[in-house]
Parts: C-alpha cells; sequence; structure tokens
C-alpha cells in the first residue's frame, strides 16, 4: 500500500509539501530554541531524519547508554524531527525525577499513545485528568487492601491455582509465559472487579493476550517510526493490530463494567469499579458539572491498571525462574533458606525480613531484567535549566532507566546476576538508591507494593514446590538470556521444567 502512495502523482505533490513544511518546522525549532540557552549535546542530526541513522530502533535502550558515554549524562537526541533530552545514571535520572520532579513530571503522549486513550486515563494522560485518576487509583487500591493483608490473602490463594497447573506438566518442559501472565493478571481483576477469572476462560485469555501483545508492538522499530511519521499509521500492519486490540479490549472491559452496574448497591463496593461507579452516580445528583468521573476515564483507567498489572509482574517472574534455572547454584541457596526459614508452611509477607538472600535474588532479577528499559516517555511541563542546559517546555524525554540499573559507578558488576549486589558483609538485605526499576518521582509506578508482594509471594510459593531446569538436552550455558525487545524486555520464548521437590 505504502508503494502505491509513491506511484500517485497527487500523493507526490501531497508528500512534496508536506517535506517542505517539515524541513521548515525543523529549522524553525531548532533555531527558536538556540535562542534560548544551550542545547545538551548529542549527536549532529540530519535533515528530516535527525538521528534515526544513528541509533539501533531495534535496541534503543542500549544504543541511547552507548551515546550517553559519548555525550555525557544529558544529551539530545532527533527522531526525525522530533527532538527528546535523554537523562542517563543514576545521579542525573533521580536528580530531574525526584528534585525537579515537577518540571519532568508530565507524560509525553506520543501519537501511539493518543491514539490508545484519547489523553483519559492514568497512564497516558497529564493535568487535572490525570492528578484526579491517580488520586482515585491509589485511593481506591489501597482500600481494597493494596500492599495490606488481604490482597496477601488473594495473592496465596493465586499461588494455588498457579502451583497446580505447573503441576499438571508432571516436570516435562513448558512455556511458563501465559499461565504466569493469567495469576498476576487474576491479582488485579480481583482488585478492579472483584473476581478472578478460570485460566481456560477464553475472553480473559484473549484480554491478557492482547495486552501481551500490544507490549510487544509498541516497542516495535514500525511504531516508532509512526510516532515520528504519524500518516504512516494506516499503512501500517502493526499499527493497524494494536488499534483493534486496544479496540477489542475496550469492549471487554466495558461489557465486565456492565455487568457490575447492573447489580450495583451503594451499601457493599465490591472493586475498584464499584466505587467509581458509586462516586459518579453521586456526582450525577449533586449535578455537578465538568467531573473527571465519566465512563471513558473509567474503562481507560481499568485498562491501565489491568495491562500495567499483568504484564510486568509477570514478565518479571518468567524472568526470576530463568535466572534459577540458569543459575542452580543460586536456586539452591534460596531453597535452602526457605527450607530453613519457613520450612513446609505457606510463605507470608512477614517472612520477607528473614529472607535476605530471597529478597536479594528478587531485587537482583528486577535490576539486571530491566524490564521497563526507558521507563514512559516524560515530557517538561514548564521550561527549565538542568544541569546548565536550557530545556524547553513540552520536550520529550526520556528517563533511560537501563542507565540507572546497569550504572557503572553504582554497581560492582553491572552486567552480572550477583544477590551480593543487596547484600552486606554479613549476609544481611541492604538497600540499593540505584535500585529503579519502578522509575522515581511524580509519575512512578502506582503498583509497586503491589508488585513487590507478588513477586515475592508466587516466588518462594514456586520454588518451595519445584526445582526449575532447563529442558533435558539444553544446558544452563545455552539458556538465552537476550530479550525480546518490545516497549518492555521479556525473556525470549523458552521452555523450562518445573520439576516438584520432594
Ligand atoms: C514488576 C512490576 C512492575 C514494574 C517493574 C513497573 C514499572 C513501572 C514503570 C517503570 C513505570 C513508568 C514510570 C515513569 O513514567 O516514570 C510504571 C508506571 C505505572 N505503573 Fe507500574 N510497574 C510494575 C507493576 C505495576 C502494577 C502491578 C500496577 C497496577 C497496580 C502498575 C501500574 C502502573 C501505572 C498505573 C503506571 C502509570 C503511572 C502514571 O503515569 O502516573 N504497575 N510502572
Amino acid at each position: 500500500m505504502l508503494e502505491d502512495l509513491f506511484h500517485s502523482p497527487t500523493s507526490l505533490s501531497l508528500l512534496g509539501v508536506i517535506m517542505g513544511l517539515l524541513v521548515l518546522h525543523f529549522f524553525y525549532s531548532n533555531f527558536s530554541f538556540q535562542e534560548k540557552g544551550t542545547e545538551p549535546p548529542g549527536p549532529k542530526p540530519l535533515p528530516l531524519l535527525g538521528n534515526l541513522l544513528q541509533v539501533d530502533l531495534k535496541k534503543l535502550d542500549s544504543s541511547l547508554f552507548d551515546l550517553s558515554k559519548k555525550y555525557g549524562p544529558v544529551f539530545t537526541v532527533y527522531f526525525g524531527l522530533k527532538k527528546v533530552i535523554v537523562l542517563a545514571g543514576y545521579r542525573t535520572v533521580k536528580q530531574a525525577l525526584v528534585n525537579h520532579a515537577e518540571d519532568f513530571g508530565d507524560r509525553e503522549v506520543t501519537p501511539i499513545f493518543y491514539d490508545f486513550h484519547k489523553g483519559h486515563g492514568i497512564l497516558f494522560s497529564n493535568g487535572n485528568t490525570w492528578k484526579e485518576m491517580r488520586r482515585f487509583a491509589l485511593t481506591t487500591l489501597r482500600d481494597f487492601g493494596m500492599g495490606k493483608k488481604i490482597t496477601e490473602g488473594k495473592i496465596i490463594e493465586e499461588c494455588h491455582y498457579l502451583i497446580e497447573e505447573f503441576e499438571q506438566h508432571d516436570g516435562k518442559a513448558f512455556n511458563n509465559t501465559q499461565t504466569i501472565n493469567y495469576a498476576a493478571s487474576n491479582i488485579i481483576s480481583a482488585i478492579m472487579f472483584g473476581r478472578r477469572f478460570e485460566y481456560k476462560d477464553p475472553v480473559f485469555q484473549a484480554m491478557v493476550e492482547r495486552d501481551h501483545e500490544s507490549i510487544r508492538l509498541t516497542g516495535s522499530a514500525s511504531i516508532l517510526m509512526y510516532n515520528v511519521l504519524p500518516w504512516l499509521g494506516p499503512w501500517l500492519k502493526n499499527w493497524k493490530e494494536l488499534m483493534k486490540n486496544v479496540e477489542d479490549n475496550k469492549r471487554e472491559t466495558n461489557n465486565i463494567i456492565a455487568d457490575l452496574k447492573e447489580t450495583l448497591n451503594p451499601e457493599m463496593c465490591r472493586c475498584f469499579v464499584d466505587v467509581f461507579l458509586n462516586r459518579q452516580q453521586n456526582l450525577e445528583v449533586s449535578e455537578i458539572k465538568d467531573s473527571h468521573y465519566n465512563d471513558e476515564n473509567l474503562v481507560y483507567s481499568v485498562m491501565n491498571l489491568f495491562a500495567a498489572g499483568t504484564e510486568t509482574t509477570g514478565n518479571t517472574l518468567q524472568w526470576c525462574l530463568v535466572f534459577m534455572a540458569k543459575y542452580p547454584h543460586i536456586q539452591d541457596q534460596v531453597q535452602e533458606e526457605l527450607s530453613r526459614v519457613v520450612g513446609s508452611r505457606q510463605v507470608q509477607v512477614e517472612d520477607r525480613k528473614n529472607l535476605p538472600y530471597t529478597d536479594a535474588v528478587i531485587h537482583e532479577s528486577q535490576r539486571l531484567a530491566n524490564i521497563v528499559p526507558m521507563a514512559i516517555p516524560h515530557k517538561t511541563s514548564r521550561d527549565v535549566t538542568f544541569q546548565g542546559y536550557f530545556v524547553k517546555e513540552g520536550t520529550t524525554v526520556f528517563p533511560l532507566l537501563t542507565s540507572v540499573l546497569y550504572d557503572e559507578n553504582e554497581w560492582e558488576s553491572p552486567h552480572t546476576f550477583n544477590p551480593s549486589h543487596f547484600l552486606d558483609k554479613e549476609g544481611k538485605f541492604i538497600r540499593r538508591d540505584a535500585f529503579m526499576p519502578f522509575s522515581a518521582g511524580r509519575r512512578v509506578c502506582l503498583g509497586e507494593s503491589l508488585a513487590r508482594m507478588e513477586l515475592f509471594l508466587f516466588l518462594t510459593s514456586l520454588l518451595q514446590r519445584f526445582r526449575f531446569t532447563p529442558p533435558p538436552g539444553v544446558s544452563e550455558d545455552e539458556l538465552d538470556l537476550t530479550p525480546v525487545v518490545g516497549f518492555t524486555l521479556s525473556p525470549s520464548p523458552h521452555e523450562l521444567c518445573a520439576v516438584c521437590r520432594k
């Protein structure tokens, strides 16, 4: 289809006009920028292409990390005409996101993010919508037990379903991706909808699978190009697939919301959706106009939490298991600690403080897995002078979490799986400031405490029950740690054996 476009005379003239405008825009934006202060350094951009030829779109985070070694912790890259400021290294990322939290705290709503949610919900919104929806989500998640005992019970119950599912493979090699994602999804579903789903439920399976695919496609080279040249959209297969996924998940989410609405009882709030619907009805009764409690903010907030709460935790748990299979001596030490401290009873959150090695292994897995390598793009909310450089209001900012989690000034062996990063000489757990997989500042992950509880309980329960090994005939050395690059970094497709421990 794209080829047809280049052969039609009308389209060619249209393209000519667009190109002309783009060139003008490029020179204008650079010129006006330089007038106000020193621009952060960076590779010299080519007209129209910017630095697209100097970065590897298939491994963008590591490519930008390499550039930071040449241009320093604050540098400029042009994706076509789009100027992006990259922040690299623990000190710089922390200084920007925490010390200049307001300045660097807006979300960059790229064309694809805008297509997703049109500015509604939490992840891809700004201003008052974001403030109200984020505050509401945090309060409601906490009221429904995020980080508390009630959620612990739900996760423990889900551990049993997950273990049952793993047992069915009878020690034979299998791909655990979907099952783990279903388990993680059921925790956020219990809070959002007041219920868990059967792993075999086709609607649930399809919702989880669509989110999984969408996260992969959002980081694909063609969607990164779409963000630079949005008019390409209708010709891109990935874009069409993404739009369909979002629409399908929106329809399914609305169906669940409609069911909950039918049985809504203001006296008994069962879940997040109930609290939202009650708030919406109360505001309607009081005739308050312009409220943020509208249907679009409800469906998109729910979709944000469902997707963010499923894929990230599921993905990290898969990495943990791959690391365990790859480094059996480390798995031995976790299992030894679990047997010594907990024995065969169910692990509880309370136990974490007595399981320093296990805690260190979970932290190290999150550090090395680095699943959200560039956070989610930010944007400056006003003009700011940062480390002597002028950054204009509305400039896109990439806080490069890869450069924090692999910062050579912070970690003794940044590229090695080394739980000692989180242990002192006596073997006690130590926190490390540069441990920032959830990002930091105003936009810090709002599910952090839930995710931490899930990772701890799921991983310990699985390791109490199973020994994880590569499939027969595959050595530990052959287990591939090269990630699949999407919007997140996930383990490449693999199978593991979950062998029941005696
Ligand atoms: C291991 C699991 C997780 C990791 C590594 C993770 C990581 C992140 C990161 C890096 C961001 C972007 C922060 C930024 O823009 O600076 C983020 C945002 C977010 N996360 Fe998570 N997350 C995890 C689990 C969860 C869970 C379980 C939930 C749901 C309860 C969740 C909900 C969100 C939301 C709603 C945002 C957007 C915040 C905003 O824009 O204000 N995340 N997360």
